[in-house]
């Protein structure tokens, strides 16, 4: 079959893990008799500088022309001025909300052999498999009221947390449905004790569990469910929780996994359907632009490579494809060839484009 991607590198270490991701596509391609066809957009830091805005008509055209999106990372200290009128990070936000992708999936799987590379003892993170879903496309990130303002007594601010019904129903069932697929098991994290926002979530969450009685829910208040997370992560499977919560808790549930250069991420369109669970997304690596190694062959591709896999099973609806690029990942690193953010003693130490090329070998030779 033939496949358009729309490819955002961004900035920093983006374009050089994106480029990784499309050498395994490509093997991907050659394996199982498909054509992705790549086109390449600007958006970030490297937008700003070519277009003056951080996401240009032209990339969204394209996004919204293709069959999926990959990207890279946005951001970097050239464009950190804080009293600069766009930032990267407008683009990717402006990305998110333009196309809808309000379902952020961002799975946290240990891999065993890389329990010596976390911070945490082995027996702590041993077995972790659990599903962070974020809600993207609302929340303390989009609310209106939202800017500073100068007063005769000084100056103020004001962000707002803002939630609809049906934004708070269609992340929860993305959830529900997830977690169906899964062990059965969802925590819904919120702060209900304290926010009118997450009242509304938890009551929303309440009604439509009784559509999923096979589905064990539980409400847990996110500073609870931070101190959960590295105190005893394998009592979670998926998480369902608001913009703000689930961007500091998925930095935090990271190092479970070893290193952020591990964990990938799908932004999805719509809740994924029940038999093909198919929907539009873009997919990019949780970890960010890296400005300091970028360019250096050092930063690890197997975040945004684990992102194509999950682009081929969300968006193309590619399953045995997916779960091959997977088993590739994981051979390469049973192998014990490391990049240098996950690298023990003893392991045999590879560069970016190295360990794409062993990765895409890896894929060539799959069964
Ligand atoms: C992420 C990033 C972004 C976010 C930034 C770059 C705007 O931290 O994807 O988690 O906060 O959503
Ligand atoms: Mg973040």
């Amino acid at each position: 079959m033939k496949f358009k991607i729309a490819v955002l590198p961004g900035d920093g270490v983006g374009p050089d893990v994106v480029k990784e991701a499309q050498r395994v596509l490509d093997e991907v391609g050659k394996r199982f008799g498909h054509r992705f066809d790549f086109s390449t957009g600007h958006v970030g830091g490297i937008a700003i500088d070519k277009y003056g805005e951080a996401l240009p008509e032209p990339t969204l055209a394209l996004c919204r022309r293709s069959d999926a999106v990959l990207l890279g990372a946005v951001g970097g200290p050239k464009w950190d001025d804080p009293t600069a009128k766009v930032r990267p990070e407008d683009g990717l936000l402006a990305l998110r909300k333009e196309l809808d992708l309000f379902a952020n999936l961002r799975p946290v799987k240990m891999f065993k052999v890389l329990e010596n590379s976390t911070s945490l003892k082995p027996a702590v993170v041993r077995g972790v498999d659990l599903l962070v879903i974020r809600e993207l496309t609302s929340g303390l990130y989009f609310g209106k009221p939202k800017q500073q303002w100068t007063t005769a007594i000084g100056r103020r601010a004001v962000d707002s947390m803002y939630y609809t019904e049906q934004e708070i129903e269609r992340i929860v069932r993305v959830g529900f449905e997830l977690a169906m697929i899964r062990r059965r098991k969802l925590t819904s994290v919120d702060k209900a004790n304290v926010l009118e926002s997450s009242r509304l979530w938890r009551q929303i969450t309440a009604e439509i569990a009784v559509e999923y009685p096979r589905v064990k829910l539980d409400n847990m208040l996110v500073d609870a469910c931070a101190m959960r997370l590295i105190q005893n992560p394998i009592y979670f499977d998926v998480i369902v929780t608001e913009n703000t919560f689930g961007d500091i808790l998925t930095d935090e549930a990271s190092m479970l996994a070893g290193s952020m250069g591990m964990l990938p991420s799908a932004s999805l369109a719509g809740i994924p359907d029940k038999k093909t669970l198919q929907a539009f997304g873009l997919y990019e690596p949780i970890h960010g632009s890296a400005p300091d190694i970028a360019g250096m062959d050092i930063a690890n591709p197997v975040a945004t490579i684990l992102s194509a896999g999950m682009l081929l099973h969300y968006s193309l609806g590619l399953k045995q494809e997916a779960a091959a690029v997977e088993r590739a990942v994981l051979q390469v690193l049973n192998s014990g060839y490391r990049s240098k953010d996950i690298m023990t003693k003893g392991m045999k130490a590879v560069g970016t484009a190295g360990m794409g090329k062993l990765i895409a070998r890896a894929v060539a030779e799959q069964a």
